[in-house]
């Protein structure tokens, strides 16, 4: 049975925390709140208990896990070669969603890695993270406590429909804050490079770095940079058909042509869009998820996954979505829609 705990989000108990450590150091699978998504950990140091990861996620061995460290100063435990500016990029991003791509420090079992000679770090800021990470003294290897290929969890619930009893302990500290994943910069390469974008924006890192690439995101696993980046990815039981063209006034008629198509063909539809499209589907009978006013990302972000889940759950068949920009978060929302989609229309 896979033991739940209830923690307080702001002022983690300690003994609470303190069972969760034991069960890190015991080489448990633990899932833990974070500020973009709940992660399934295990002691990184462990390479047994890694393993255990890569099978109840059903994640190809191939593709690496994120490290969680507590802060900066314990970059030296899991990566090498720790130049001035892992440093300052540290400085005015960490605790926070920003995953760093840094040589590997030997002493990391390859599980981790997945064999590679370069290791994914990042300082969690959500104060269970934090807690624990500080209480187990360990560095814990966790990637998105979600089934390998399904849509990231927001919350301690969407962890367990995932994985049940197939886990030890889950960690439940509420909603997650920003709602998807951490931006992975890959600072091995002769230009620092956005292989994921995600919580921070590449606007925040191009201030911080002058300017920074973007990985062209390619659809042949073999070739990947980050091997996690596959074309599929997120996805919900429904289709998701996710509209790209910019042109509100464009798009809207266009998905309520689909709307009106696919519930004549009998389909139960729902539609992951913001606030303001709404209006343009009343009276069709569908299934709503608001994604909030389309002023405000960090909203969208929020509730991305957990749009898609409570559709998922109402059983559509079908799930509407389109493009919100790529200016800030909104690149970060294009990335997870472009990956949850069963077909993109342009
Ligand atoms: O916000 C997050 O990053 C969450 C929370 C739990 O921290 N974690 C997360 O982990 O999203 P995961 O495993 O779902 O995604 C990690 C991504 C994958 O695309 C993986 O391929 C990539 O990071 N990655 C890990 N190590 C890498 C490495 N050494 N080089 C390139 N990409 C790497
Ligand atoms: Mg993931």
């Amino acid at each position: 049975m896979v033991e739940v705990l209830t923690v307080d989000a702001e002022n983690p108990e300690t003994e609470l925390i303190e069972r969760a450590a034991a069960a890190l150091r015991n080489g448990k699978l633990v899932a833990f709140p974070t500020e973009t998504v709940y992660g399934l950990g295990a002691n990184a140091l462990d390479g047994m208990a890694v393993t255990r990861i890569f099978t109840v996620k059903c994640r190809p061995s191939s593709d690496p896990l994120i490290v969680h460290i507590a802060s900066a100063e314990l970059l030296p435990q899991v990566a090498c070669n720790l130049t001035p500016l892992v440093f300052e990029l540290a400085a005015a991003f960490w605790p926070g969603p920003l995953t760093l791509i840094l040589p590997k420090q030997p002493a990391i079992p390859p599980q981790v890695t997945s064999g590679g000679a370069t290791i994914a770090v990042r300082v969690p800021s959500n104060p269970i993270a934090q807690a624990l990470l500080t209480a187990s003294g360990l560095p814990v290897a966790a990637p998105s406590a979600n089934r390998f290929g399904h849509t990231s969890p927001t919350t301690a619930s969407h962890v367990y429909n995932d994985f049940g009893d197939a886990i030890d302990l889950i960690i439940d500290g509420g909603k997650t804050e920003v709602g998807i994943e951490s931006t992975v910069l890959d600072l091995t390469l002769p230009m620092p490079t956005i292989l994921r974008p995600g919580g921070v924006s590449r606007e925040a890192l191009a201030m911080a770095l002058g300017t920074v690439a973007l990985h062209a995101g390619t659809e042949d696993a073999g070739t990947q940079r980050s091997p996690g980046l596959l074309a599929r990815h997120y996805s919900p039981n429904a289709e998701l058909i996710f509209y790209t063209n910019s042109d509100r006034s464009a798009v809207l008629p266009r998905m309520r042509r689909q709307v009106i198509e696919e519930i004549s063909q009998g389909r139960q539809v729902g539609l992951l869009l913001v606030e303001e499209d709404l209006p343009f589907f009343d009276g069709l009978g569908v299934d709503i998820a608001s994604l909030g006013k389309s002023s405000d990302l960090r909203q969208a972000a929020q509730r991305l996954y957990s749009g898609i889940r409570d559709l998922d759950e109402r059983l559509v068949e079908i799930i509407l979505a389109r493009d919100l920009g790529d200016v800030g978060l909104g690149l970060a929302i294009r990335d997870r829609l472009r990956r949850a989609a069963g077909r993109v229309v342009s």
